[in-house]
């Protein structure tokens, strides 16, 4: 599948690259040569931390706290997450059973390796965020597609969900806000696949990465519905802490012990004075947190009918994250060779959407983690290419 030399693993061979790197790769190597280019690719936000985190890391850092902490995470921020959880979502969730990661992807890892055996089968939607079936394929486990459609708002449909389901299905994985689309699952969604999981004996995995960025409708989060599940979250996205590498796994009491081993061993644990700070975060930055929600949301309600105005298809808007996942297949649709197209002949860098999976192929995903005046200029620049090209 990759082109790589002999005596690469077979296991590092099923991982796909992740294509939106490559993508920035040759943004930035345009910007080396003076050009200029609207980054609108990747999902990092424009936004800095909050101060009073940052503040938060630099007390830490001064008072020592910098050497390993327990695999399992600071007991203060575990029982910060345990309380954030109750006043967002009047869940009881144990301090016990959290596993403080050094971001979302590694608590990826505690997750499947903590669930999977080889040939277990993890069912996931595509489009969805690509780690996810290289994370499944890497521990020897099997990604089962289940589409989802933009006509339909990129929601699961339940009897599908069930089709999927064999023996050998460990996990359901949901993502809301969801990674490319912005979708939002309404709490009935959710409610049925908790139910559908309860009754076949499978497992909910959430990735609650977006939470705290969904701009129309109150959050849920899987744990109000059932117990057989897992949560992912992390502070990269609503705190703005991407590069700081804070997050955490919410496992049932039984697999905690098996992630904090595979935490023990692969990691030791996360950064100490970023521990400090991502407690700070979660009980003194929720202002800042609605603050930086309602500039994405300013951005989204820009953005949205601008794409469509130019002739970018935008069937199902985005209910939260900052993704905007539009249909391009009259601009071309082969997503891959559109978005170096985008790039060299407008100046606009945008994710390819078959980098999400084979739904996503025929779209590109638009991200306003950036100013509203880039996200101008980067509108601008696609209607004058759209026009010349005869879209238009
Ligand atoms: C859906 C989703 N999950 C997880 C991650 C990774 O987050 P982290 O920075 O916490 O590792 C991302 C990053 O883009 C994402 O979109």
């Amino acid at each position: 599948m990759n082109a790589e030399p002999r005596g690469v693993s077979a296991r590092a061979r099923t991982i796909r690259p992740f294509v939106v790197m490559d993508v920035v790769a040759r943004a930035k190597a345009l910007e080396a040569t003076g050009r200029d280019i609207v980054r609108l690719e990747i999902g990092d936000p424009d936004l800095p931390t909050p101060d009073v985190v940052v503040r938060a890391a630099e007390v830490a850092m001064e008072q020592g706290e910098t050497g390993y902490t327990q695999s399992l995470g600071l007991p203060d921020l575990r029982d910060a997450v345990a309380a954030h959880y109750a006043d967002r979502y009047g869940v009881t969730v144990d301090p016990a059973n959290i596993v403080v990661t050094q971001g979302t992807s590694p608590a990826m890892l505690l997750l499947f390796g903590a669930l999977l055996d080889p040939g277990d089968e993890v069912i996931l939607p595509d489009p969805c965020y690509p780690a996810y079936p290289n994370y499944v394929s890497f521990l020897g486990g099997v990604p089962m597609h289940v589409n989802v459609r933009a006509e339909e708002g990129w929601r699961f449909r339940i009897d599908e969900v069930e089709a999927a389901i064999t023996p050998r299905t460990r996990a359901i994985m949901v993502n809301s806000p969801a990674n490319p689309t912005g979708a939002v699952m309404p709490p009935e969604d959710l409610a049925a696949l908790a139910h559908l999981a309860d009754e076949r004996g499978v497992w909910v995995a959430s990735d609650e990465i977006y939470h705290g960025l969904q701009f129309d409708e109150d959050e849920h989060t899987v744990l109000e519905f059932t117990h057989r599940s897992f949560v992912l979250n992390g502070f990269s996205k609503a705190y703005a802490m991407t590069g700081w590498r804070l997050g955490y796994v919410i496992c049932p009491p039984g697999f905690v012990r098996a992630c904090e081993k595979i935490q023990q061993n692969f990691f030791l644990c996360a950064n100490a004075f970023v521990q400090a700070a991502g407690t700070v975060a979660l009980t003194q930055a929720q202002g800042d947190v609605a603050r930086m929600r309602a500039i994405y949301n300013e951005r989204r309600q820009y953005l949205v009918p601008e794409l469509q105005r130019i002739g970018l298809r935008v069937q199902a808007p985005p209910g939260g994250a900052f993704y905007v996942f539009c249909d391009a297949r009259h601009w071309g649709e082969d997503s891959l060779a559109l978005a170096y197209r985008l790039l060299d002949e407008a100046g606009v860098a945008v994710a390819p959407g078959m980098d999400f999976g084979p739904g996503g192929e025929g779209f590109v995903r638009v991200s306003y983690a950036a100013s509203l005046e880039r996200l101008r200029e980067g509108v601008a620049r696609l209607e004058k290419w759209a026009t010349e090209h005869g879209h238009l």
